[in-house]
């Protein structure tokens, strides 16, 4: 062969492959596809990550990537991303967390000056305004923040249920009830969906606990599963299709929720029509072939184990290309729908301003007001105040672990009072800020880190002849504060409960304040449920500001002052003790040991589990989770499902309930009675016709909020239910079913305060049967008996 023609033909080897290459756009998506490797698909379905996410850089971890692999460039600390292939027009997705907003580094590598996000109330606090409009609005500006800095998808919401009140992630998500959880995460999806930002709505499913939460069996039967577990789930995908769903760590009867085919194939997809892609928990190792043919498309943050892994198995035969084919497909389909992709560049500039506005108000607007006897709030005549507890003085803004936010600032209590124009006692503000400096220097030498956060400061011990001694404002305010993250759970005592030091501040200012005839009020900037039975009688007030992100005590200050008038409402059961709650005796609330940083994290090279008397919970509850207990089964508690007071009054009036094509529509008119302008969340229940399938004495499902009525001002809410809405879960015929019969719509200020009522007649059973998948190996009473 010639020289000549030697040339020629190496030239056409290195060209016509090359010019071949296939670019992706939304009609090359196949061709794309043909043109992969193996290796390059493998590697698209693995994130890019792993390096950077625990500190090393990414050149010194040592992957064998394909070499037309390209790593994204972590430069502002995003939770993760995908690799992209420049030849064949594939671009990295972009992830970050989380729930109350960004969670970005402050300095981007590179660049000059810091780069903030916004803090914006906890799940729990957004879920307490029950206004779907606003949580929307909040999920626009967090659309708009996560393209301004080039994160293709937020890794939000979280939207497990509260099945018990010690889980340490509870803050992050809405509800013990599923409706109404569902309806915020088609809420917060839509808005930030509508930036052309994608969601990761997490964690699917039944992640109740944080105690050995990467292997823990949760074992239940399938009507709690589906009533309860993945309702919320099933709605948000049927309603506004999230871009992603990212896989719990947990299993679930049995399997790993990640290699799970009945439940990311058969129900996600096949029942509920899913489109988009489902990306596992970060950092959990699995059967990375088991996870691909399930339909768990990405495995997060990623590492080349997993790659080769996809590799091999489809060399070998035991996975094949075709289930690849379809994650990568599916891939793809996100990939073309990201800014990324669209070549859309982050101007790093969001307007924080509007946004710390918006989460203001939104802040204001999930605080519930517990008690207020003599209506002592709003603050009247009140000009100097007297303010105890080191939360007052760093307030918190949101919970620890992945769903911290790296925000501009935190306004604590005392600022915030201050700028409304209150004057605050110099003793008591020297007395904190030496308590608090002092106990910073004597944690000095720990190290925290994300998933080991530094713990409380202890309650500075106050001398109750001095408490007497050195009243000097016109009221009392005493800041009692809880933080929870991922990783741990909650424990009962000085957390579920008040520490001793907490409880004897409160008996000790309401007895000083109350013998000078003046007024207490207890404000509580907590990260979930405590028990409030034992010391509620005390205090005037008790404002339950939850976390309010990072303008909290301006939001305080706003609800004390009567500037926003307190309209949220509970979205849980205040039980009168933690045992009160079914669940408490299937929680690990005795675990005493480290963290669930989990067994199978391959960076620690840890091989047994680190929590091996904690391996699988029991959900003997059932269905009676919440308010379907204490209501169902009449047991009193601390403050009922859906119970919030308000400056104002409101009275019920003209319920009626119409026949609809596919259920039925309410409505009812509220008035408000009161003296200043308010909103109120009605809530719709339904007690079903009795004699058939066993329910709850009553279920929410609707809610609606008024726009502020003024003094005097009334305003008809409708709502719309679906007869597969009332359905309940039949385990024995696997399907849905509504039974016919008479039903009682019942409208409530809360659970327990029905206001009014109107019937709803129901002619004609109707069922929908479902996959018969998921149940648990043994009769759930069975291994119920065998643990007793
Ligand atoms: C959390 C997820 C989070 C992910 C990425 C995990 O530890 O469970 O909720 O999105 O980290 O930060």
């Amino acid at each position: 062969m010639s020289r000549c023609l030697h040339i020629t033909i190496l030239l056409l080897a290195l060209t016509v492959p090359c010019l071949a290459q296939p670019k992706l756009t939304p009609g090359t998506v196949e061709e794309v596809i043909k043109a992969m490797t193996l290796e390059e698909k493998a590697t698209l379905l693995v994130g890019a990550n792993q390096g950077v996410l625990y500190g090393g850089s990414a050149e010194a971890i040592p992957y064998e990537l394909p070499a037309s692999a390209q790593m994204y460039d972590n430069r502002m600390g995003v939770g993760g991303s995908t690799y992209g292939y420049p030849h064949l027009g594939i671009t990295p997705i972009v992830m970050a967390d989380g729930p109350a907003g960004l969670r970005l580094s402050v300095t981007h590598i590179g660049k000059e000056g810091e780069y903030y996000c916004t803090a914006y109330p906890v799940g729990t606090t957004l879920a307490s305004t029950w206004n779907t409009d606003l949580v929307h609005r909040i999920g626009v500006a967090m659309g708009e923040e996560a393209r301004a800095y080039g994160v293709d998808v937020i890794l939000a919401p979280g939207m497990n249920l509260h099945r018990n009140p010690l889980c340490g992630r509870n803050f992050e998500y809405y509800s013990e009830d599923p409706l109404l959880a569902g309806r915020m995460a088609i809420a917060m999806v839509g808005g930030i969906q509508s930036q052309n930002v994608g969601t990761s709505v997490k964690h699917f499913a039944v992640n109740s606990q944080e105690t050995n939460r990467k292997d823990n069996d949760d074992i239940l039967g399938t009507r709690a599963l589906r009533e309860l577990y993945l309702k919320a789930f099933e709605m948000v995908v049927k309603e506004v299709q999230p871009w992603t769903v990212m896989s719990s760590y947990n299993r679930i009867n049995g399997p790993y929720t990640q290699e799970d085919p009945s439940l990311l194939t058969t129900i996600l997809r096949d029942e509920w029509g899913f489109e988009g892609i489902v990306i596992s928990d970060w950092t959990a190792k699995r059967n990375t072939g088991a996870q691909v043919h399930a339909g768990n498309d990405l495995m997060m943050p990623g590492n080349r184990d997993q790659m080769q892994d996809i590799v091999r198995k489809v060399r070998s035969g035991e996975l094949s290309e075709a289930d690849v084919d379809a994650c990568v497909r599916r891939v793809l389909q996100v990939i073309l729908k990201t800014n990324t992709f669209l070549g859309l560049k982050p101007t790093d500039s969001p307007d924080l301003k509007a946004h710390a506005a918006l989460s203001r108000e939104v802040a204001s607007e999930g605080m519930v007001l517990l008690k207020n006897e003599g209506r002592v709030l709003p603050l009247k005549d009140v000009e100097t105040v007297d303010l105890y507890g080191n939360t007052s003085y760093r307030f918190i803004a949101g919970g620890t672990g992945s769903g911290r936010v790296n925000a501009a600032y935190t306004v604590s209590l005392k600022d915030g009072l201050s700028g409304a124009g209150y004057k605050m006692d110099s003793h008591l503000d020297h007395l904190y800020s030496a308590w608090l400096d002092y106990q910073d220097a004597l944690r000095e030498k720990d190290s925290f880190s994300i998933l080991n956060p530094a713990p409380p400061v202890p309650e500075m011990p106050l001398e109750r002849e001095k408490i007497f001694g050195n009243i000097s404002g016109d009221v009392a305010i005493i800041t009692i504060g809880r933080n929870a993250g991922e990783a741990t759970d909650r424990k009962i005592p000085s957390d579920f409960d008040l520490t001793a030091e907490e409880s004897q501040l409160i008996r000790d200012v309401c007895d000083a304040y109350h013998a000078a005839g003046k007024k207490v009020v207890v404000v509580l900037n907590v990260s979930g449920v405590i028990e409030t039975a034992s010391w509620k009688a005390w205090p005037d007030a008790i404002l339950l500001a939850w976390q309010l992100g990072q303008e909290g005590g301006n939001a305080v200050a706003d609800a004390l002052s009567g500037k926003v008038n307190p309209s949220g409402k509970l979205t849980m059961t205040f039980p009168l003790q933690y045992f009160d709650h079914p669940s408490s005796y299937n929680f690990p609330f005795n675990y005493v040991g480290p963290p669930s940083f989990g067994p199978t994290m391959s960076v620690t090279g840890r091989k047994e589990p680190l929590v091996k008397d904690v391996d699988y919970t029991l959900y003997e509850e059932g269905i009676y989770v919440g308010y379907r207990y204490f209501s169902s089964f009449g047991k009193d508690v601390s403050y009922p499902f859906g119970f919030g007071l308000s400056y104002a009054a409101f009275a019920y009036s003209r319920p009626s309930v119409k026949v609809s094509a596919d259920g039925f529509t309410a409505t009812v008119s509220v008035t408000n009675t009161g003296p200043v302008a308010g909103k109120e969340a009605v809530q719709l229940y339904v007690s079903a016709p009795s004699g058939g399938m066993e329910k709850p004495s009553r279920e929410l499902k609707s809610f609606a909020k008024t726009r502020l009525l003024q003094p005097g001002e009334s305003e008809t809410l409708s709502f719309c239910v679906s007869a597969y809405e009332l359905a309940s879960f039949n385990e024995a015929a696997s399907a849905w079913e509504t039974a016919a019969g008479q039903y009682r719509v019942l409208f409530g200020a809360s659970v327990e305060d029905i206001r009014c009522n109107a019937p709803y007649k129901l002619t004609r059973a109707l069922s929908w049967p479902v996959h018969r998948v998921m149940e648990p190996s043994q009769k759930l009473d069975e291994l119920t008996q065998q643990t007793k």
